[in-house]
């Protein structure tokens, strides 16, 4: 071969091994998602933009924000080489199912679901995305193309709900076209009929009150749960990667866990879902960190949202962002895998909030290197805003006017996206504060000897002299991987101890980014990731992570060897091996015998069948009190007697009769007591021998017995 088709095949097989890496690696840490509302992005189809069945709903104009644009799947399709360029390696995509066909208002002006969160129809494409047959076309040719490209496909997905009771179908759902109910029609009980929240704090209204009036879907019905499943299944099996689940706070708790349990026993995927809001400062904080650390469900990170809101568009000191990492990286088990983000499709974007492209880069430089997989909103790379009604819902759907491929901020995603894949630092990484002040924060991020220091200055006028500045990156002299995009220039570092060398001192210039890195050579395996994070016996499970070596070592749950499905350096497939139910640190080991830093793993009893539990009479209790559920699996907390290890809190609208629904085992017969968990920690047992159970093997289950005095 001569050198020039050597290096022509050289990179041919590389750009294989990338092609294939990032498409079949289930490990979303190393992601960047690009989200997308479809209607707004690119009208790729003329012939769907006013479909039959739902004339009269799209505004040509694009002056009515309520209407249809005219995007479609088509169009992402079209411009997927403009979002491949960008580096971002996954898409979210609004909800794509087939959306109520009416006006929502009863005359003009037009109000219809160009968002997608009205579903009539779970089963099928929506004719303004697809085409007028709501044929899976549209959907199958854009999953190919982004995976041609390396892009993974997540489908934004709403659990909580069909269409809005007010008015258009007043909530009417249908099977692939086949009726099922409606807010009038519904001999059955597929929705739930309750008043809408007003308390956002109640545990009870939120799962079981209606959200803004869209029909409440009661997942805890057999043909509901199905439905909702099997809907799932089908754009799975049609390509999609990953979804992100709306509204997960307004959705049955319990149910999800069994939701995201069958979602993997149909193939591997990304979960993640917006709890709203789970920041530190909400009541029920605690409920949203034990969703995610539990559930299998990934979770947007509205906390850090607020505070890099706060800091690059109020001007707010860093420490808000600081703090806000530190605490809840204390309480998120899987902190890495939290998506974050500043800008969506419900809140003004920050160029609106402050309009200072300096600002959206900074923040957009931190997202992309800070802890979390980051989320850019389309359009904030061609610093696209709209200031009506300070930018709110509908403004901040904005129309995608130009796919500049020169912008500053595509170059940055571009550059920072890159690094995500090359360095591990990124994905799998710590996070550590080397240096602040109000204005300038220095951040590592580390993943063994993968190393990743970031310096900000957010001040738009004043440099800041740097001095006393250690990091993990070896002694040498690094240039900045940004190139200067961003103003930063190079660093020198001297040997020190104890994994802090000396960073010589150095002045930040105002409005700046620098970025340093370095990558090791692992000396054992070692892993950062883990996905799914909870399963049972069977289940395919993806480690990831680096120096895992090419020929097959092992992963062993306990003294159980998993069985190995496929093996590359960086990412093992394998099958959960038949160990009892808990907890484990699950361990890789090298061909070699060389053993890899552990990861937790939850292995479930069975597949996950959602059942309701109902105590009546249940003890008396004072405010702050509760009733929890726990018993003999993992499922049931393993007798747990605390807020994190007992299922619950339990629900009471008809105090003192306690329910709640819980995910369990398949087929098994478990033994569960109910406790209550007073506000001092104080643990009261129910009386008498365990109550007994023998989980159905499909459908529902529902459990009903009093408490034991
Ligand atoms: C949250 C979504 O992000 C928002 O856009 C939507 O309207 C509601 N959930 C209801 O689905
Ligand atoms: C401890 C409780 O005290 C008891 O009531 C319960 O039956 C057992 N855990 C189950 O082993």
């Amino acid at each position: 071969m001569t050198s020039r088709k050597f290096r022509f095949a050289l990179v041919l097989a590389a750009t294989f091994l990338a092609f294939t890496c990032l498409v079949t690696a289930q490990d979303f840490k190393k992601q960047v998602i690009y989200q997308i509302v479809t209607d707004r992005f690119f009208n790729g189809n003329t012939s769907n933009d006013n479909p039959s069945q739902s004339s009269g709903l799209f505004d040509s104009t694009r002056t009515n924000w309520f209407a249809y644009w005219g995007g479609d799947l088509a169009g992402i399709q079209q411009k997927m080489s403009y979002i491949k360029g960008m580096g971002v390696t996954a898409i979210w995509i609004s909800p794509t199912v087939d959306n109520e066909n009416r006006n929502m208002n009863s005359s003009t002006p037009i109000s219809a679901p160009y968002h997608g969160y009205d579903a009539r129809d779970f089963m099928r494409v929506d004719e303004h995305f697809g085409d007028a047959g709501n044929s899976w076309t549209a959907f199958n040719n854009l999953v190919t193309a982004a995976h041609q490209n390396g892009i993974k496909v997540i489908v934004d997905w709403a659990n909580n709900h069909s269409n809005y009771n007010g008015g258009g179908e007043s909530g009417a759902l249908y099977n692939n076209g086949v009726f099922m109910a409606s807010d009038s029609n519904d001999p059955s009980s597929y929705f739930h009929h309750n008043p809408n929240i007003s308390d956002y704090n109640d545990r009870y209204q939120l799962q079981y009150y209606a959200l803004a009036a869209l029909e409440d879907l009661n997942q805890e019905n057999a043909t509901i749960d199905s439905y909702l499943k099997t809907a799932m299944h089908q754009f799975q099996q049609h390509g999609a990667d990953g979804f992100r689940l709306d509204a997960i706070k307004h959705v049955t708790w319990g149910w999800e866990y069994s939701l995201a349990n069958s979602v993997f026993n149909q193939s591997p995927a990304f979960l993640y879902g917006e709890w709203y809001s789970n920041d530190q400062y909400d009541p029920l904080y605690h409920d949203a960190y034990k969703f995610a650390n539990q559930s299998g469900i990934s979770e947007l990170d509205f906390g850090l949202n607020t505070a890099v809101r706060d800091v690059f568009a109020s001007n707010n000191n860093f420490s808000e962002i600081d703090g806000t990492i530190s605490t809840e990286n204390s309480s998120f088990l899987w902190n890495n895998d939290l998506v974050t983000f500043f800008d969506s499709h419900d809140e003004s974007r920050l160029l609106t909030l402050n309009n200072n492209n300096n600002r959206l880069h900074q923040a957009m430089a931190f997202l992309l290197t800070s802890r979390g997989i980051p989320v850019i909103l389309y359009g904030d790379e061609q610093y696209l805003h709209n200031d009506t009604n300070s930018g709110n819902d509908p403004y901040d759907r904005v129309q995608m006017s130009s796919f500049n491929t020169s912008t500053t901020a595509y170059q940055l995603i571009n550059k920072l996206a890159t690094l995500r894949q090359n360095n591990d630092a990124l994905g799998y990484g710590g996070f550590q504060q080397r240096w602040l002040n109000g204005d300038v924060y220095i951040y590592e991020r580390k993943f063994f000897n993968d190393v990743v220091l970031v310096a900000i200055n957010k001040n738009d006028s004043t440099g800041y002299a740097i001095s006393g500045l250690d990091t993990a990156l070896p002694a040498g002299t690094y240039p900045d991987y940004l190139t200067g995009l961003l103003s930063g220039s190079s660093l020198t570092v001297t040997a020190g101890s104890g994994g802090n060398n000396p960073a010589n001192n150095f002045t930040l210039p105002a409005h700046t980014v620098a970025v340093w890195q370095s990558v090791g050579t692992p000396t054992a395996p070692e892993v950062g990731s883990i996905g799914p994070t909870v399963g049972q016996p069977g289940m395919t499970v993806t480690i990831a992570g680096k120096g895992f070596g090419n020929s097959n070592g092992t992963v062993m749950f306990g003294s159980t060897a998993a069985s190995i499905k496929s093996w590359s350096d960086t990412s093992v497939t394998f099958t959960v091996p038949s160990v009892s139910n808990g907890i484990y640190q699950a361990q890789l080991k090298s061909n070699a015998g060389t053993a890899a830093n552990t990861i937790q793993f939850t292995v479930l009893t069975a597949q996950l069948i959602p059942v309701t539990f109902t105590v009546n009479n249940a003890s008396p209790t004072n405010p702050g009190d509760f009733i929890f559920l726990t018993g003999s699996t993992i499922e049931l907390g393993n007798w747990g007697t605390t807020f994190d290890t007992a299922i619950g809190p339990m629900l009471d609208p008809n105090y003192p009769n306690w329910f709640l629904n819980a995910s369990l085992p398949a087929g098994t017969q478990v033994q569960f007591k109910f406790i209550k968990i007073a506000a001092n920690s104080a643990v009261t047992w129910e009386n008498g021998s365990n109550h007994q159970y023998t989980v159905p093997t499909g459908g529902t289950g529902f459990v009903n017995v009093s408490w034991q005095y």
